[in-house]
């Protein structure tokens, strides 16, 4: 019986239209870089794109204080920052921030994918941070004048994309522990190619257990610099196993799936539906993962958002019960998960179609080549 989902206060915010981009455009005034990338630079870094490594000529900045709000805008060269060493975000991690990419489509134009989920998102991380709340034309719109700026580093090879990483810190020179009255708020770009060396290979995944990521009450379901920093760690015990991510669970039984590093879990069953853990306030709530569980509903799928008990999971994998496991996320996308294991399990998952169909029935959406049916694609030039 397929249980009528109820969407939740990011889907609500994130599904309000938007003004078109033209409308919001200009909100961060251009101060034009005038050392940019030269042509044998910017064709080197176009020509091997990887993820996260280069960047692209400009950023947009905005600052807060409780006196001005937001002030500032800008889009200014891409530069080292000068920031206090007494900043509070190097010493209590008040930051958040988002991603997002910037999509080519076969006719030149450049679009990104739900920024009203994300600007509501980053809202709802910023609150639990105690950071200021903004408006989501300042976050589409500095998403719109900067990537307009550097329009010329949004790839047009497949599996491609310009990856957007909105983010805001503390940038008060105070060592008191309280919340900044000094914040600055950055989107840079890099010019990526797939997150995982391979694209859409099988990753391992390593069962992390006596580390977790975030509990009850905490951060977890924000994106706060400090939830990653928290899952490194394991990630590289994992590593040093050769398994390329870690799976936490939750923190009071270690029985439940939460989420990996950086990206949600879906398993899918050999009955067809599809299962996913639950937003107990724990996990991030991602926006491919919102629009995963979307999509499949449309086609009638069965998806369980429910706690996925890890015996029940390997056990189901043993029995045949589990057909497919997979992770997704804005930078991963969908990424099949091959082999799960920790120190009493090592089982491994044959890649499926419908990892491979949500896969192509999403990145068609964001690459133009499909219908839209929910309206996530906003163009912004
Ligand atoms: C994303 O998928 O955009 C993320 O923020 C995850 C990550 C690369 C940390």
């Amino acid at each position: 019986m397929t249980i009528e989902h109820q969407p939740t206060q990011l889907e609500q915010a994130g599904s309000q239209p938007l003004p078109d981009a033209d409308r919001i455009a200009g909100r961060f005034p251009l101060e034009k870089n005038t050392s940019p990338a030269d042509q044998a630079t910017y064709d080197g870094i176009m020509k091997d794109l990887t993820f996260g490594h280069r960047f692209t000529d400009h950023m947009a900045h905005m600052a807060w204080t409780p006196q001005q709000g937001w002030h500032d805008r800008e889009i200014i060269p891409f530069r080292d920052l000068t920031v206090s060493p007494a900043a509070a975000v190097f010493h209590y991690s008040q930051s958040v921030f988002e991603g997002l990419k910037a999509y080519r489509h076969e006719d030149g134009s450049v679009w990104t994918f739900r920024p009203g989920y994300n600007a509501a998102r980053i809202n709802h991380s910023a609150h639990r941070l105690a950071l200021p709340q903004m408006d989501r034309e300042d976050f589409v719109g500095s998403l719109v004048d900067y990537v307009r700026a550097d329009e010329k580093w949004v790839p047009d090879v497949e599996g491609s994309s310009l990856y957007l990483r909105p983010f805001m810190f503390a940038s008060e020179a105070f060592l008191g522990v309280h919340s900044a009255s000094r914040i600055d708020y950055y989107v840079i770009g890099s010019p990526s190619g797939p997150y995982f060396v391979g694209g859409f290979q099988p990753v391992s995944i390593w069962v992390s257990r006596g580390f977790h990521r975030a509990g009850p009450g905490g951060t977890g379901s924000a994106k706060a610099g400090g939830n990653y920093a928290a899952s490194l760690l394991p990630q590289q015990l994992a590593g040093e196993k050769g398994f390329s991510q870690v799976c936490f669970l939750d923190s009071y039984e270690e029985r439940y799936l939460e989420e990996l590093g950086g990206m949600n879990m879906f398993v899918v069953m050999s009955d067809g539906r599809v299962c996913t853990p639950e937003l107990t306030g724990v996990i991030l709530e991602g926006g491919t993962r919102s629009a995963i569980c979307q999509l499949l509903r449309s086609q009638g799928v069965d998806v369980e958002e429910k706690p996925i008990a890890l015996d029940d999971l390997v056990s189901g994998i043993q029995s045949g019960a589990v057909s497919e496991v997979f992770a997704c996320g804005t930078a991963a996308v969908v990424t099949p998960i091959g082999r799960l294991a920790n120190d009493d399990f090592d089982v491994t998952i044959p890649v499926g179609p419908v990892t491979e169909k949500i896969y192509h029935q999403l990145t068609d959406i964001q690459m133009g080549r499909a219908d839209d049916p929910f309206n996530w694609t906003y163009r912004i030039c």
